[in-house]
């Protein structure tokens, strides 16, 4: 039985003020989702600035609280960088890691993200890794290649075990802020696959990874995404900006 994820990556947006009310928001309406918000499990990615703020918010409800990114040592000369100690102190129980605009704009690799994975399960904490293949990577049609690659070597040296603590995030760079989602069967090809990779690598407990897709989630694709059997959740960036539209997404109906 995996349980869904919905996942909001604020990204770089808000203000203090905007996100004590957005996180206030969400929680509020969570909490009123009779309807069924509880068999999900609802988290929110706010900027490092935020976070102390959106953890006093969510303190004590059902909404967990995610960084956006971290560094893989716990401590030191590292100007700028935030440590898995420090994210977890503030109240984070969860990291995205490899995020595609990591890789594009700051450059990280599979090797780095690797290290990011390692080091957020050796602090106790739940990597959200994220991987997928861009337009040009598609249209050569490599994309299953370019994806299992960035299994195999950002999941490196895990464990069977560990793989269980982890959640994958298939968010194809040309479906990201583009407005052009997957198409639920392309989705669903993509997390097959990935799923598919993971047995051959570690066995039965592929079958028990949440697999999130990200990439253009909205309103009104969710419900036809999450009837895909491998697809466990959704992965949210524009419309997690706003309470209305991110508490649609988590009220799904598959
Ligand atoms: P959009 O939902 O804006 O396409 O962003 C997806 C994403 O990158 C989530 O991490």
């Amino acid at each position: 039985m995996r349980r869904p994820v919905i996942a909001g990556n604020w990204k770089m947006h808000k203000t203090l003020a905007e996100a004590r009310a957005l996180a206030r928001a969400v929680r509020n309406g969570c909490a009123e989702s009779a309807d069924g918000a509880a068999d999900r499990e609802v988290v929110l990615a706010p900027p490092f600035t935020a976070l102390a703020a959106v953890a006093g918010e969510l303190e004590g409800g059902a909404v967990s609280l995610a960084a956006q990114n971290a560094h893989w040592e716990d401590k030191g000369a590292f100007t700028g960088e935030v440590s898995l100690p420090m994210l977890k102190d503030v109240g984070c129980g969860m990291v995205i890691v490899g995020h595609s605009e990591r890789r594009q704009y700051c450059g990280e690799t599979d090797a780095v993200v690797n290290r990011k994975v390692l080091a957020t399960l050796k602090a106790g904490m739940q990597p959200i890794v994220c991987i997928g293949e861009t337009l040009a990577e598609r249209e050569a049609g490599r994309h299953e290649s370019v994806v299992a690659e960035q299994l195999a070597a950002g999941l490196a040296n895990l464990t069977p075990g560990g793989l269980l603590r982890i959640i994958l995030a298939y968010e194809p760079v040309w479906a990201i802020g583009t407005g052009r989602t997957a198409s639920p069967e392309i989705a669903q090809e993509m997390h097959a696959c990935i799923r598919k990779r993971l047995a051959e690598g570690f066995g039965t407990s592929a079958g028990e990874v949440r697999i999130l897709y990200g990439g253009s989630v909205k309103p009104d694709n969710v419900d036809a995404l999450m009837r895909q059997p491998d697809i466990d959740g959704a992965l949210v960036g524009g419309a997690c900006l706003e309470a209305e539209s991110f508490l649609r997404i988590v009220r799904f109906q598959p």
